[in-house]
């Protein structure tokens, strides 16, 4: 029935597909009459992250055939491991998905037809963590962005439908529909990762940025940031109490590779959809604001409309949560900007660590760039003049606003 493969885990068979169908149809009765399995992402399903395949199903219930396309996410092998170490992200995400599938209603109720994600068609912690989605190629959800669009209609699509989203969680944590001591995920807990990630790039920022002349103002300023910003990480990603602060479920990882797009005839993107949601936190929603704003809107855009994305994206915020009847205090433009500088550690964190990379021009490798921790591209990065342009647009925002 399945497709032979040697990257299909041998678990993933035909008792196992059967299981699924039988769960989604809520119908034990129901039979697979043929699937097959396929990695979903090259080299295997096991370049980092997750483990994903895609697989098509035509089964028969209650007399009825059909077909539905899924995709399969698991966990990657782990070499010589019995058991795999972390299941957590598993069921945050499964969790993540009952409580999206919910906004979704609520959103529906309002006649708001927009797609958060996709719909969760089975998912089981035996016998490996695994969760069935729909294949949203299917519903023409099939384009990555490799290049933040200069169009800022685009970049409104973006901040509108985190506006939707993070005020549907606003909403349901106000009336205690999930408890938010499940989504506690936070990077800052993860001092390996945080070393390699971010204080590495800030230490060789630091230091490159001392060789720029006119930049000297800013260096000590971002030395005590160095020194701070593990700390200052940590208590972003924790809820706050206080009638001014605001928590909401942050998707946690929203960057280009976790979201799908629509596009119409002309090319234009239109539509988009939410992936992947390992690592959600209740927290500020400065987190996901940050991520949408350094990957989501041009560097020029940034400059130009930095305030209109946050106000749009507030401006739906409240929208939606009038549109569900809320009657309480909702959060205003000024609490919302508050929370923005209060956390602007994450901007520093995210123009110096996270974006550099993208200014890297790759035909410049050589060999040598990929020894003692990719020093040299680093450097190379931050020399570049994309990034030099971005950073100086960044840097007197920083300082003068208190931020560093
Ligand atoms: N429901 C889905 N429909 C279509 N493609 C998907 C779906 N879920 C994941 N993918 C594809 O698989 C990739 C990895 O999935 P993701 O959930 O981001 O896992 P991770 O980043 O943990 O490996 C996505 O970037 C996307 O290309
Ligand atoms: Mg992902």
């Amino acid at each position: 029935m399945s497709t032979a493969d040697s990257q299909i885990p041998l678990w993933m068979n035909d008792k196992f597909i059967m299981s699924a169908i039988c769960h989604y149809e809520n119908n034990p009765q129901a039979k697979v009459l043929q699937y097959s399995i396929e990695p979903a992402k090259k080299s295997g399903g096991n370049q980092g992250g997750s483990a994903v395949y895609r697989a098509s199903i035509i089964y028969c219930s209650n007399s009825i055939i059909d077909k539905i396309f899924t995709i399969i996410k698991t966990q990657p092998v782990v070499e010589n491991a019995e058991k795999f170490e972390d299941e957590t992200a598993f069921n945050v995400e499964t969790s993540m998905y009952k409580i999206l599938s919910k906004i979704q209603l609520l959103m529906q109720s309002i006649g708001d037809s927009d797609v958060l994600c996709p719909r969760l068609i089975f998912q089981s912690m035996e016998p490996q963590p695994v969760i069935f989605l729909e294949d949203v190629h299917m519903n023409a959800f099939d384009f990555m962005i490799d290049t933040i669009p200069e169009d800022f209609e685009f970049s409104k699509m973006i901040a509108r439908r985190l506006g939707k989203f993070h005020a549907g969680s606003y909403y349901l944590n106000k009336i205690k529909q999930f408890n938010p001591a499940y989504f506690t995920f936070s990077i800052y807990e993860d001092y390996q990762c945080i070393n390699m990630l971010f204080d590495k790039p800030l230490r060789i920022f630091i230091e490159v940025l001392s060789t720029w002349k006119g930049y000297e103002k800013y260096v000590e300023p971002l030395r005590a940031f160095r020194k701070n910003f593990a700390s200052l990480g940590l208590k972003s990603y924790k809820p706050h109490k206080g009638s001014t602060t605001i928590n909401v479920l942050n998707h946690g990882d929203f960057h280009s590779r976790n979201v799908l797009f629509k596009r119409d005839l002309d090319g234009t993107l239109s539509d988009m959809i939410m992936l992947d949601f390992q690592t959600c936190v209740f927290a500020t929603p400065a987190i996901d604001l940050t991520y949408a704003l350094y990957n989501f809107v041009s560097d020029s855009n940034r400059n130009k409309h930095r305030d209109e994305f946050i106000a749009i994206y507030h401006q739906q915020f409240v929208e939606t949560l009038k549109q569900l009847g809320y009657q309480k205090h909702i959060p205003t433009l000024m609490d919302l900007q508050i929370e923005m500088l209060k956390n602007g550690n994450l901007q520093v964190i995210t123009a110096i660590c996270l974006k550099y990379l993208s200014y890297f021009d790759y035909n410049t490798l050589e060999p040598e760039d990929l020894t003692n921790g990719m020093r040299s591209i680093k450097i190379k990065a931050f020399n570049s003049n994309g990034f030099k342009k971005m950073i100086e647009q960044e840097l007197p925002r920083f300082l003068y606003s208190g931020i560093i």
